[in-house]
């Protein structure tokens, strides 16, 4: 892959790798993940190019060898200044089970250059002799696994290595510089040592690597801020599951208010549905439960923020009492020829229903005709709308966006200081208000959609939609966009 990866992104991709188990009787997780093979073949391969580069340049200490050899007496020798500057992985495999995330690599090369000198007294000669230069070494077939488990603790994961190895199969050494012709058969003997010196090397610094990963998974926030009003819950619910074809992770996934717990009035039913994404394999999964629409719709509705105030419509003139004259005579009556405001809220918390193809959305608006008196605001008026509505959600970017289309409505009168309204002759306006007006304005505020918690620097691709009872189920692929800066995380 011709991108590179910085750390929080690999991390993130293992985040991702790991995310995939749920509904292992948990009841409060309302967005799971399930990652398929092709999902985490993607991460691994991510993986290894990081391992790759951030494995190199390894330092290896200083090996000493003394060898006696017949007449000559004993040699001793040395390698010093053993670097491995070069690690490739040919094949590779991850493959996930009952016992964890096991990833495999069958073959790597890998090169390391260092110092070679010896130096021996003999009785043959009056002096010591000694001869040094420098090496290459090649390592073909180096073989490493990687057994790694994934838990819930306290809401965070925790990533542990259960078992880890390192075989450097073959490995050749060419030295260069002084009489190296005369010394390469002595150096053979130094094969073993220093195959072991690399294996003890990569691993440690595996086992490390490893240990920063479970650091950064653990330092993950637990929420996420949406934007000034909210936040995600993003606590990690249950324990990972491990299938031998994915993994499967849930997260609360509930809006808050910022600062403020979960909104309580929701109904904390249990939620078991299992999801599975026909068609073409898609890296992940991702499941969002109703619930999770219905939070962040109370959370706006809580915090106040479904109101708005209409003083500009596209047909001006019912913005003055005079075009209301026959619609309601009592207002062109007591405020003639004066402007009118709509001061329209959502009076309860929408109601949002997922259903086979589309949500199912119950808005109830408090319309308030204001009329402008005098530089007065005075308040004559107010009809209930409830409106049914369908929504049909997309993916957008790494959002959840859903175009609402106006279904029916119906409306009645909530009080009034201009007399009897007649519904039948409101009707028509409020049918033309909610068709030019709100339905546009709700679509514009919904166009930026409900971020889909994955980690920053990727992007959803190649996505596709379905809704069943209850959930809308998105199967992705997942790419790079940027370079994952760290520390933000999420959205
Ligand atoms: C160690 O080897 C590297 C190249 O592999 C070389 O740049 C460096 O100068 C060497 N250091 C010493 C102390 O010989
Ligand atoms: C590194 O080692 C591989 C085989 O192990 C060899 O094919 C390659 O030429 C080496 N690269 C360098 C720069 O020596
Ligand atoms: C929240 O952000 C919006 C713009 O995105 C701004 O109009 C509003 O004043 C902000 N509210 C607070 C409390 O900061
Ligand atoms: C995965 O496990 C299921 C049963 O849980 C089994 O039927 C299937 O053959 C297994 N697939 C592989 C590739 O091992
Ligand atoms: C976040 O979700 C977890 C798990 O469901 C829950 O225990 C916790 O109370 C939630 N946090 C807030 C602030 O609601
Ligand atoms: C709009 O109506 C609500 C009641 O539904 C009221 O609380 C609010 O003050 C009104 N806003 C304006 C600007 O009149």
């Amino acid at each position: 892959m011709g991108h590179s990866v910085d750390s929080a992104g690999l991390l993130v991709v293992l985040w991702l790798m790991i995310s995939s188990w749920a509904y292992v009787g948990s009841s409060e997780g309302y967005i799971s993940y399930e990652i398929s093979d092709k999902g985490l073949d993607f991460v691994k391969d991510l993986l290894i190019e990081k391992a790759e580069t951030s494995l190199v340049p390894l330092e290896l200490p200083n090996i000493e060898k003394t060898v006696k050899i017949p007449v000559i007496g004993t040699v001793s020798m040395e390698v010093s200044n053993v670097t491995l500057y070069r690690v490739h992985v040919t094949s590779s495999t991850v493959k996930t089970g009952d016992t964890g995330i096991l990833v495999d690599v069958a073959g790597a090369t890998a090169n390391l250059t260092m110092h070679w000198g010896y130096s021996y007294s003999t009785w043959l000669l009056p002096i010591s002799i000694s001869d040094q230069g420098e090496a290459e070494v090649q390592i073909e077939g180096m073989e490493i696994g990687l057994l790694l488990d994934l838990k819930n603790q306290q809401g965070s994961l925790k990533l542990s290595l259960v078992d880890c190895g390192c075989y450097v199969k073959d490995l050749s050494i060419d030295l260069a510089g002084g009489a190296s012709w005369l010394y390469q058969g002595l150096v053979d003997a130094f094969e073993d040592k220093i195959a072991s010196a690399v294996e003890d090397a990569v691993l440690k610094k595996l086992i490390g690597a490893i240990q920063e990963l479970d650091s950064f998974l653990q330092s993950l926030p637990k929420e996420v801020t949406v934007n000034n009003i909210s936040a995600l819950n993003v606590t990690i619910v249950g324990d990972p599951k491990l299938s031998n074809s994915s993994l499967e992770l849930e997260i609360n996934g509930l809006f808050s208010l910022k600062d403020e717990a979960a909104v309580s009035k929701l109904q904390r039913e249990n939620v078991e549905v299992p999801f599975s994404c026909n068609g073409p394999a898609r890296m992940v999964g991702i499941s969002v439960h109703e619930n999770v629409l219905e939070s962040a719709s109370a959370v706006y509705f809580e915090a106040n923020k479904m109101h708005w105030i209409v003083d500009n419509i596209p047909d001006q003139n019912l913005m003055n009492t005079a075009e209301w004259r026959f619609i309601i005579p009592q207002l062109y009556k007591q405020y003639p020829n004066d402007d009118l405001n709509l001061n329209i809220s959502v009076h309860s918390n929408p109601i949002l229903k997922i259903g086979e193809k589309q949500i199912d959305a119950t808005i109830p608006l408090k319309v308030i005709i204001d009329v402008l008196d005098d530089g007065q605001v005075v308040p004559v008026a107010c009809i209930s709308v409830v409106i049914s509505a369908a929504a049909y959600p997309e993916v957008s970017r790494n959002a959840l966006a859903v175009s609402v289309k106006l279904n029916e409505f119906t409306m009645s009168q909530d009080w009034s200081k201009i007399g009897n309204l007649h519904m039948y002759l409101v009707q028509p306006v409020i049918s033309t208000l909610l068709r030019t007006v709100v339905l546009p304005y709700i679509n514009l505020k919904l166009s930026k959609g409900f971020p889909i918690p994955i980690f920053h620097g990727f992007e959803l691709q190649n996505t596709e939609l379905l809704c069943t009872d209850s959930r809308i189920i998105i199967g992705s692929d997942v790419a790079f966009i940027e370079t994952a800066q760290p520390h933000t995380v999420f959205v």
